[in-house]
């Protein structure tokens, strides 16, 4: 062999060597764990589609976000499933809804953990549709069902209402033209300037929300969400859907799904200065949870190698079903 050998293998000749070189690690401060909300009390509802999770009440609710607190992980992103939903999605900004009352206990009583507040109407709405719909004929039969306008008003209200609830940060995910600066011009104007926005950029039309949409029991009644979504094709859209998202406002921009949208990620991280999140969502939960369950592959491994993999992507806040699991098996080895 010529001098000098080329020998990559050098560095990876024991752990701690390894570690030593390590160019990315998932740390338990970027994680972000999902909570689905309902009515009731000492309830815990198992969600078929995703094995592990639970719709819970706000008592229990209330559990997860201490043992979240426990484990590290700093924050919890809620979803509501209200006692009864209607057309305009009246929950979502009642001053009593579903999400609200859950912020203020969770404030309360699991004290530290951050608490950021999904918006949209999509969980609240009898039709399903992430706003409210079109009373043209014409719109609804092309398939473009949901208002722009007419929501703009009502998410504004939602996120007031989960701000003032205590919400430390709300996560706009409706997908409506113009929503980061509607939420960022009702929170200034009524004294919240303070609290930040997460906004869901580029938020693809995916296959892979189906159990979500069981978990939140949220499908649309009719049609599909193409006509506010993203198409999953489409890079250069999803760069503009940022750009805008921060001219208006948003603080943090998120990339969802995660696993099929690693070019967007990495484009997003290189393109701009504000954190960037991505979502491992529920389809991505699901298929991990069933290939272990079938003894296909090894959760543990596979959980890291996957969000090791989000991290490496670009992304710097890991919005996670994994997150509870993540944590310890990042205390594992830590010790
Ligand atoms: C909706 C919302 C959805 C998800 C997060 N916020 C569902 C949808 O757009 O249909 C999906 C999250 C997941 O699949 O884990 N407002």
């Amino acid at each position: 062999m010529s001098f000098p050998s080329i020998r990559p293998r050098r560095l990876r000749r024991n752990e701690t060597m390894r570690n030593l070189v390590r160019e990315t690690r998932v740390g338990v401060d970027d994680l972000v764990m999902p909570l689905f909300v309902r009515p009731g009390a000492n309830t815990r509802i198992p969600i078929s589609s995703m094995q592990g999770c639970f719709q819970l009440s706000i008592d229990e609710a209330v559990k997860e976000a201490r043992e979240a607190v426990s484990l590290g992980v700093p924050a919890v992103l809620l979803f509501g499933i209200p006692q009864r939903k209607d057309a305009r999605g009246s929950d979502a900004y009642a001053a009593d809804g579903i999400i609200q009352r859950a912020v203020r206990e969770i404030k309360e009583k699991a004290p530290g953990v951050l608490v950021i507040t999904d918006v949209c109407l999509c969980e609240y709405t009898d039709h399903g549709h992430c706003g409210v719909l079109n009373r043209n004929a014409r719109d609804m039969a092309s398939g473009d069902a949901v208002d722009n306008d007419a929501t703009l008003e009502l998410l504004a209200k939602a996120a007031l209402a989960q701000v003032e609830a205590g919400s430390d940060m709300v996560a706009p995910s409706a997908m409506m033209d113009g929503q980061v600066r509607s939420i960022r011009g009702v929170l200034d104007g009524s004294g919240f300037s303070g609290v930040p926005i997460m906004a869901y950029s580029a938020k693809f039309a995916s296959s892979f929300y189906k159990p979500f949409r069981e978990a939140a029991e949220s499908p649309p009644q009719f049609g599909d969400r193409r006509s506010y979504q993203m198409d999953s094709a489409n890079l250069a859209e999803a760069m503009r859907e940022v750009s805008l998202d921060i001219a208006e406002g948003a603080d943090i921009v998120m990339v969802k799904p995660a696993l099929s949208y690693f070019d967007v990620i990495r484009r997003v991280r290189d393109s701009v200065n504000v954190p960037v999140a991505a979502y491992n969502v529920s389809g991505e939960y699901a298929m991990v949870k069933a290939a272990a369950a079938a003894g296909v592959l090894d959760e543990k491994q596979i959980v890291m190698e996957v969000l090791t993999g989000i991290r490496r992507a670009g992304a710097d806040i890991v919005i996670t079903y994994h997150a509870k699991d993540m944590a310890r098996w990042i205390a594992e080895t830590a010790c």
